[in-house]
């Protein structure tokens, strides 16, 4: 059998954990650095442990569980990851700290050798700057938990070599994963064609519209596995503030983004969620869940209101080309278990009923957060659909 190049993974926490398992999976030899102390060792074992239940549950025969866990080593230091074909940064999320790396990174390993940073929310460019060549630098942006969700956003910077993204989805194919190939632009595809889920949920909230178990559930009816509020207090409140914020002033306070009131006082009172046994529901033991009140008029105007404003959203970044249309819906469905793509979702019902909702709360609210993208104006003019 071909050997496979060896994978270098930096930072054993959440992402770079599960990013080096998914790469042992997928046959390679993989190298696993950390700053701190005990940290791979730490990783190593919690790997042992999710392998250990994979054969319980006969997911996984126990020697591929051992060969799994014997293709990860622990690497001393950066120097040591000098013979990877790719190099994977999960580290803290700080251009400054990024930017180091990457430059220590450059001098290091072969020419030829890919260099990945798995950022959520900074650019690729930049950090492809640090770099001596920038034209081996590239975002693979897996999503959390990486073993589990299929979906790798796949970002070549400015400076990044043509043909490198493709190289690198196909790399991707290879480890069971769907790429998708997209602009680096802030928040990638999920990070920012998601935001009204949250933001325009929290404005219906805001405006009395209905209360939060009752828009939760009107979602959840029409496919969404969960509602908004739930999942804002599964991912934390202070995590989901934070790249909201960042989002919006990544695109120069475009008010489409614009973070929310509600959720920054829900941040500073310390109920964050699940993690802290409240955010805007009680997890403590004993209190059960708000009972929505079903209305299915009301219903109807929180699915119509929140699917606009992201298929707006979706249409806006096929606009800008940010991806295209087969990616933008794969993103949604593989990378945050969308029932349906939103470009897919807007042929249903046709471009015209969109522009005509998002019309009708622009001039309802006067505000430019509701300005229909052109590609969703001109495909109503037009009747053609995305697909
Ligand atoms: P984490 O805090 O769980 O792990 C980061 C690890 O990097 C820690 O073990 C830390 O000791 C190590 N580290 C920090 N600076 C280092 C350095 N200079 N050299 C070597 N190791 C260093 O963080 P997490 O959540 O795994 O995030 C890592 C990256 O992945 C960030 O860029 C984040 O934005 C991105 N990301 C996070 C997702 C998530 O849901 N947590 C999803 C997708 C991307």
């Amino acid at each position: 059998m071909e050997e496979k190049m060896t994978v270098g993974v930096i930072g054993a926490g959440t992402m770079g954990a599960g990013i080096a398992q998914v790469a042992a999976q997928a046959g390679h030899p993989v190298l696993l650095a950390d700053a701190r102390a005990g940290a791979v060792e730490k990783a190593l074992d919690t790997l042992r442990a999710t392998l250990d239940k994979l054969v319980a549950k006969q997911k996984l025969s126990s020697d591929e569980a051992v060969a799994i866990h014997g293709r990860i080593r622990p690497a001393a230091s950066v120097a040591d990851l000098a013979p990877c074909g790719l190099v994977i940064e999960a580290i803290v999320e700080d251009i400054n700290v990024k930017k180091q790396l990457f430059r220590e990174l450059g001098g290091l390993v072969a020419q030829d050798a890919i260099l990945a940073t798995n950022t959520s929310s900074l650019s690729i460019t930049a950090i492809a700057a640090a770099c001596r060549q920038p034209g081996r630098v590239i975002g693979l942006h897996f999503f959390n938990p990486a073993p589990l969700m299929p979906l790798v956003e796949v970002v070549p910077g400015m400076a990044t070599d043509d043909g490198l993204a493709i190289r690198c989805a196909e790399l991707m194919r290879g480890w069971r994963k769907v790429p998708v190939i997209c602009k680096d632009t802030p928040g990638f595809i999920v990070n920012r064609v998601a935001r009204p889920f949250y933001g325009e949920s929290l404005r219906m909230y805001e405006e009395g519209v209905a209360d939060m178990p009752t828009i939760d559930q009107a979602l959840k009816d029409i496919g969404f596995r969960m509602g908004p509020f739930e999942l804002m207090d599964l991912i934390g409140n202070d995590i989901n503030f934070a790249v909201t914020r960042s989002v919006w002033e990544a695109f120069f306070y475009e008010p489409r983004y614009k973070p929310s009131l509600t959720q920054q006082r829900q941040v500073e009172s310390g109920r964050l969620g699940r993690k802290t046994g409240r955010g805007y529901y009680s997890y403590e033991a004993g209190t059960g869940m708000p009972e929505a009140k079903p209305d299915p008029a009301v219903a109807e105007a929180i699915t119509r209101r929140v699917l606009a404003m992201l298929i707006n959203e979706a249409a806006d970044a096929l606009f800008l080309r940010v991806a295209s249309a087969r990616d933008l819906d794969l993103a949604m469905t593989k990378g945050v278990n969308y029932p349906k793509g939103l470009l897919a979702w807007a042929d249903e019902r046709g471009a015209a009923y969109w522009v005509d909702v998002l019309d009708a709360l622009q001039a309802e609210h006067g505000e430019d957060r509701y300005r229909p993208s052109p590609l969703l104006r001109r495909m109503a003019a037009s009747g053609l659909s995305f697909f």
